[in-house]
């Protein structure tokens, strides 16, 4: 029997409505290839959202999307801050993933870069432990034994399928909350002998990041260090516009574009949306595996080959990679290498 997979989408402001109709046409292409069928649910969020009912979230949003596998989601606008963050914690999409790799055929400062940053997605300076008055504002930096156990199972995992490399960033010289991560992360890499796992302070890490790349392969850190590095390894590998996203929890997962609503270029029909169909192949292989479902999974990887395929072998480049073309223009050569 064909398995019907429940996306509940959030098509976001800016580009996000643009880059989710094509994306949308390309999942139910791809899966009439496949063994496996698509029933997307819409659901409000983001600026839209808050201007049409008062809530950047409305309440009920959160248990529709329970309801579904998984979401997908494009940029939210000026309200991104009130719904990403709600949705990551009180969903507890505990790992958000943000691999990082050079496409051959999109200019970058570096070649052969291939890493993944694996970042804790519910506490650290994101935990809203706050105060402020006239004279001082503080952010508490909150680091649990249990989060960070989670996370650095995570990435162990991940690194044991990849290339066995682990780097761990802190800044455990200055804060005590860092000691705290590294030693809960050193505890837990005790099970992974056959895995390589080093340390890094994140000053550091942010410049090996600009001069020597292509060392790393997975780390895993707090959840601000992360969102700095992975907006860097963007920058490093060639564009915000092509860095995917998955925000894994126990049973359900988000998956998201790392890049901005780009009001700059709204309903120009020129949005580069390659950023949202790797986080779709991302989706496919989780889907693929939740489900235990091969047919998801070679769909994943037909989906990314497809789209290196593009840059590798024609000049098809939306404007912020130089080029002229347009959505349409990608997804119809896309559509015609499936
Ligand atoms: C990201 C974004 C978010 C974050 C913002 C929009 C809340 O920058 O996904 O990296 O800080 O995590
Ligand atoms: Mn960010």
């Amino acid at each position: 029997m064909t398995k019907t997979f429940e996306i509940a989408v959030i098509s976001g402001d800016g580009i996000g409505p643009e880059i989710t109709t094509a994306t949308s046409k390309v999942l139910e292409i791809l899966s009439d290839k496949y063994s496996f069928s698509f029933r997307f649910k819409e659901i409000l969020a983001g600026d839209r959202a808050l201007k049409e009912t008062g809530h950047a979230l409305p309440s009920n949003a959160i248990d529709e999307i329970k309801k579904c596998s998984c979401c997908l989601k494009a940029p939210i606008g000026e309200t991104a801050r009130y719904v990403v963050l709600p949705l990551r914690q009180e969903l507890n999409l505990f790992a958000n993933i943000r691999p990082a790799k050079t496409i051959p055929g999109i200019p970058s400062i570096h070649s052969g870069v291939d890493l993944v940053i694996v970042r804790e997605n519910t506490e650290g300076l994101y935990k809203k432990i706050d105060d402020i008055s006239k004279e001082c504002a503080i952010n508490v930096r909150m680091i649990t034994k249990e989060a960070t156990e989670r996370i650095m199972t995570v990435a162990c995992k991940m690194a044991k399928e990849r290339r066995k490399k682990l780097t761990i960033v802190h800044k455990a010289n200055v804060m005590i909350s860092c000691v705290f991560f590294r030693n809960v992360c050193l505890e837990i890499a005790k099970n992974y002998s056959e895995i390589d796992i080093n340390e890094i302070y994140v000053d550091n890490a942010a410049y090996q990041l600009v001069i020597n790349p292509q060392q790393f392969d997975t780390l895993v850190t707090t959840n601000m260090f992360g969102d700095i590095l992975s907006d860097e390894a963007a920058g490093v590998t060639g564009s915000l516009g092509i860095l995917p996203s998955s925000n894994l929890g126990q049973d359900i997962a988000m998956f998201e574009p790392v890049h901005g609503a780009a009001f700059d270029i709204e309903g120009k029909g020129i949005a580069n949306p390659t950023a949202i169909l790797l986080s779709c192949s991302m989706m496919l292989d989780w889907l693929g595996e939740k489900y235990s479902i091969s047919d998801a999974k070679q769909a994943a990887k037909d989906l990314e080959n497809s789209i290196l395929k593009i840059y590798e072998e024609t000049n098809i480049r939306t404007p912020d990679l130089g080029g002229k073309n347009t959505t349409n223009d990608f997804i119809r050569e896309l559509l015609s290498i499936f």
